[in-house]
């Protein structure tokens, strides 16, 4: 039989936003096997009502379990703020981590190196914005930060159909962000895992912002709970000192990745998330 530390960890998003995270997985823990799951064919959730974000994760959920995983990373700002304790509850004991705690943690020690009274400006779908749960993981952190919610409907749309560098879609931009630019020093949180392809053009609109999104924070949490658990890749095995399972040390991890529709998009347009290009996508049915 396999060994659990030895299983593939799951990650799953309403589409490919989510491959931001895996992207900072693959460098956190590149021995790693990864199963990525992009709920495309119901994308987006960020619209969609809470018992139905928690129904979908859900099913998302299951089927990565199905498939034997060792831990799950809700890599979707929209499920974990709605989501992450029923799925916690439902599939214990496996560890599952969502995005939200880390993306609070980026933001919060990213105002705090910047000017005295920058506040935290969130962007994310409404479903994020209006649970409140950015709100809520931030107070937690920093009482006193002054925390800022925008929700961004159209930015997923058009990050999912590739359009990152179109005109359009700096104008898109820069219209949801220009109210904030007057009000101080502040940095944006991107709550949201498809707006990292955005960091850029964010930039370019204003020079004077720091941008921040939850994938790196997310990946080290990650990294450090697996250790904590025993979880990582042969970590069982070389505490018995084995000289094979050392020298599989060495071995890159593989990922499959898994789409509820649009194989052919997925794979074509994945790379601008990933940044690398993708391997064969498989069709599922949930
Ligand atoms: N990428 C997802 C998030 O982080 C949601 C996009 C959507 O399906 O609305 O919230």
């Amino acid at each position: 039989m396999q060994q659990t530390s030895n299983l593939p960890i799951g990650v799953f998003d309403s589409g490919m936003g989510g491959l931001t995270v895996l992207s900072a997985l693959h460098s956190s823990l590149p021995q790693e096997h990864f199963i990525y799951l992009g709920d495309t064919a119901r994308l987006p959730y960020g619209t969609k009502t809470r018992e139905t974000v928690i129904k979908y994760a859900e099913q998302a959920a299951s089927a990565l379990v199905a498939r034997g995983i060792k831990a799950l990373v809700v890599a979707c700002n929209t499920a974990s703020g709605i989501a992450l304790p029923a799925l916690q509850k439902r599939f214990a004991p496996l560890p599952v981590y969502g995005v939200v705690e880390p993306g609070a943690i980026a933001a919060v020690h990213a105002a705090s190196i910047a000017a005295i009274g920058t506040s935290v400006v969130v962007l994310a779908t409404e479903s994020t914005i209006s649970s409140g749960a950015y709100q809520k993981a931030i107070t937690k952190l920093a009482p006193q930060i002054r925390i800022f919610g925008r929700a961004c409907p159209l930015w997923v749309t058009l990050a999912e159909m590739g359009n990152r560098d179109a005109n359009l879609t700096r104008d898109i931009l820069a219209h949801d962000i220009r109210g904030f630019l007057q009000k101080g020093p502040c940095v944006f949180l991107l709550g949201c895992t498809h707006f990292p392809v955005f960091s850029q053009a964010l930039a370019e609109i204003s020079s004077t912002v720091t941008v921040v999104d939850s994938a790196a924070t997310t990946a080290a949490v990650v990294a450090e709970k697996l250790k904590t658990l025993n979880l990582l890749t042969n970590s069982l095995l070389k505490d018995n000192l084995l000289v094979d399972d050392l020298l599989s040390d060495a071995k890159q991890g593989q990922t499959l990745y898994l789409a509820t529709d649009g194989a052919a998009r997925f794979k074509q347009v994945g790379g601008q998330f990933l940044n690398c290009a993708l391997d064969e996508v498989e069709l599922v049915d949930l």
